[in-house]
């Protein structure tokens, strides 16, 4: 994939990393218990690339949105997420032991912790997002990650993939589509459209970025199942295969679905064109969403 597209690693890396700084420091400020569950909780906010949470705090920079107040909103979804990846891990679900080179939180204490683990980092998302210094968006911002996580969004696409493991006949392109932007965009998007919805402005451009840029890192997701080595990627590999997932890449095979992505990242960065030169921190992001190896 690398090869099909422009990128340039260098600064972009540097933005990101800043960003998982920022928020690893924010999780030690919020999460200070000395129990078990504050350490699971603690663990599963540990080592992901907060791509979400770099999203949050981009689309806040573009509407002039203060990033202290901005930063909640990136742990806020970044607690959305690791819940639903611990949760996606456990044997009822994933079945893995592997997650950002590490046990997975059942593997590492048992699963009822990880339940509640989840559960808790869930409810905490909520929590930080109903401060008052989110003002007048904060109900709003409230409302849709409701809706992005919940059962017409993320849930409902794992509630998809889960059915499509032992359905009979394989699912359409129509249906993985579907299933992938539930199941991974729903989050995304509510990502890139944080900091429009904080500040009031018009969300389409951003919405439009992220309905493509949702679709491409699923993309790229299943083709690092199947070309990704379990030491890079950091989770185990070729399980998707195993385990009968409908994925692009079972559909329509490798070439064909590392075209989609790259057509997917050029849609992701055209529906920027109103931001014109401010935009491009956040095509940088769609390029390496498509170019990443982990
Ligand atoms: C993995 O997401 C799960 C999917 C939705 C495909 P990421 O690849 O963003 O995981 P981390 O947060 O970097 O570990
Ligand atoms: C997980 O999708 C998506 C969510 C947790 C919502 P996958 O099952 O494909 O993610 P990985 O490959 O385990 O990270
Ligand atoms: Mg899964
Ligand atoms: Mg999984
Ligand atoms: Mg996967």
């Amino acid at each position: 994939l690398a090869a099909t597209t422009a990128v340039k690693p260098r600064p972009f890396a540097e933005a990101l990393t800043r960003t998982q700084n920022l928020i690893a420091t924010r999780v030690d400020a919020v999460l200070v218990g000395e129990d078990t569950l504050s350490d699971a909780m603690r663990y599963a906010l540990t080592g992901g690339k907060g791509l979400r949470g770099f999203l949050v705090l981009e689309s806040a920079r573009l509407h002039g949105v203060d990033e202290d107040v901005a930063l909640d909103a990136a742990l806020a979804i970044e607690c959305i997420h690791a819940y639903s990846l611990v949760h996606d891990d456990l044997p009822c679900m994933d079945d893995d032991d592997l997650r950002r080179g590490m046990p997975t939180v059942h593997r590492q204490w048992d699963e009822g912790l990880a339940v509640l683990a989840g559960d808790a980092l869930q409810t905490l998302a909520f929590e930080l997002l109903s401060d008052a210094k989110f003002g007048s968006g904060a109900l709003g911002l409230i409302r849709m990650l409701a809706q992005a996580a919940g059962k017409d969004g993320m849930v409902s696409g794992q509630m998809l993939d889960v059915a499509a493991e032992t359905s009979p006949e394989p699912l359409t392109l129509q249906q993985i589509t579907r299933l992938q932007s539930r199941k991974t965009g729903c989050l995304i998007s509510w990502s890139a459209m944080a900091g429009a919805v904080i500040s009031g402005a018009d969300t389409t451009p951003l919405r439009h970025y992220a309905d493509a840029l949702g679709l491409a890192f699923q993309i790229a997701d299943d083709i690092l199942d199947v070309e990704g080595d379990a030491e890079t990627v950091g989770k185990r590999v070729r399980k998707d295969a195993e385990a009968g997932k409908a994925t692009f890449v079972s559909l329509l095979g490798l070439d064909a679905a590392k075209a989609r992505a790259v057509e997917l990242c050029d849609q992701a960065c055209a529906a920027l064109d109103v931001y014109g030169d401010h935009g491009e921190t956040l095509r940088d992001a769609a390029r390496f969403v498509i170019s990443r190896d982990s």
